[in-house]
């Protein structure tokens, strides 16, 4: 089975086509990338109305160059894939309704994906990763622990009720004048800082949920940081480390609260599963390993350029739901906000009419 995955939920511009084979496997023919960074970096964050504009000029070429290097034709695939949210609805528009397009014209299925359940099933991809596994997913949008059970089984146990921690990331590079995006330079940085030489909160510490909150730690960085002003390259440097290690700690006790919880309800999950543009960190991918060594799991953290964004996953998304027979109709509809819960909740009642019937 091969199908053609298209991704334009935020600021990359992607498409990529995937094969999955009958014993689950899969292997990517083509992956393609434009990222916008580039044309949001003077607004220190993703404009939507310039990243919908830009997917708009790019996408056309994007899924050109995909089907080339793939060396497919139309007539040689089985589906056509679009992120159909959550994300920015500009975007998410251009991406879907080039699918509609594309599906309709050459009569092809649908599969109108969950973005979220595309970074979810990545590892099933790159690691096969067997079900029910333990989704750690940070990003600039979104900070989950999910027990990922199936395709379309997800659970929800832990999200942030504030800032997502790339969004952290991001804000405390604004805030020090270092750009945009932050993570990576936030990281650079905190390499020759001193963790230690400022005291900043581990928000919801100890707490027996497996919930994120940010905001705090980034107003106790902000105060920090005007206490000091001016700030030389040392203190950037030191109040970046001291970040990043309160991030660190604070992702070890949320993530083994998610994990207890995962436990406790649904038994040993096989893997820890890291996902999202965060995971890229090198001291957060030290800690997930940690973590998961002292639970008695394996970590997967799929190579960088598929925990980011990018088109994929949304192919392989659409690949393991066509096998399913999970397709979709042409008047799906974009969704700004799509929670993963709410899939499961979908197809359960897709499932009981199916039984109904
Ligand atoms: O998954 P992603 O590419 O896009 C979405 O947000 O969906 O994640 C981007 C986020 C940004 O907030 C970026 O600052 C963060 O991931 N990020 C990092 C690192 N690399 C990217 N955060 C911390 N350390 C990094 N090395
Ligand atoms: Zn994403």
């Amino acid at each position: 089975m091969i199908v053609l995955g298209i991704e334009t939920t935020c600021d990359e511009t992607a498409a990529a086509v995937v094969e999955r084979f009958e014993d689950d496997r899969g292997r990517i023919l083509s992956n393609v990338v434009l990222s916008q960074v580039s044309e949001h970096a003077a607004y220190g964050g993703v404009v939507p109305e310039i990243a919908a504009r830009a997917h708009v000029e790019a996408l056309d070429i994007i899924i050109a160059n995909a089907m080339a290097q793939a060396g497919c034709r139309y007539d040689t695939i089985d589906g056509v894939a679009a992120a159909a949210g959550p994300g920015l609805i500009g975007g998410v528009i251009v991406g879907l309704t080039t699918a509609k397009a594309i599906a309709l014209v050459r009569n092809k299925p649908l599969i109108a994906v969950n973005h979220l359940e595309a970074h979810a099933l990545t590892a099933r991809l790159t690691d096969n990763t067997p079900f029910p596994y333990c989704l750690f997913l940070a990003s600039g949008g979104h900070t989950q622990t999910v027990a990922v059970r199936g395709v379309g089984d997800y659970v929800r146990l832990g999200t942030t009720q504030d800032d997502a921690i790339g969004e952290a990331f991001d804000k405390t590079a604004k805030l020090l004048g270092l750009g945009y995006p932050g993570g990576p330079l936030v990281e650079k940085e905190a390499v020759r800082g001193d963790p230690t030489r400022f005291t900043l909160p581990r928000p919801m510490h100890g707490r027996k949920d497996a919930d994120f909150s940010l905001s705090g730690l980034k107003t106790a960085l902000r105060l920090e940081a005007e206490r000091i002003a001016p700030l030389s390259d040392q203190d950037v440097a030191d109040l970046c480390a001291s970040f990043q290690q309160a991030i660190v700690d604070v992702v070890y006790d949320r993530l083994r609260a998610g994990l207890m919880t995962f436990r406790t309800r649904f038994g040993s999950p096989t893997a820890l599963v890291a996902a999202g543009g965060v995971a890229a960190n090198q001291a957060i991918r030290k800690v997930l390993n940690r973590l998961a060594f002292e639970v008695g799991i394996t970590l997967v953290a799929p190579p960088l350029e598929l925990c980011t964004d990018n088109g994929a996953m949304i192919a392989w998304a659409g690949c393991e739901r066509l096998a399913l027979g999970l397709t979709d109709s042409l008047d799906v509809a974009p969704r700004a906000r799509w929670p993963l819960d709410e899939i499961a909740a979908a197809e359960g009642a897709r499932r009981r009419t199916a039984a109904y019937k």
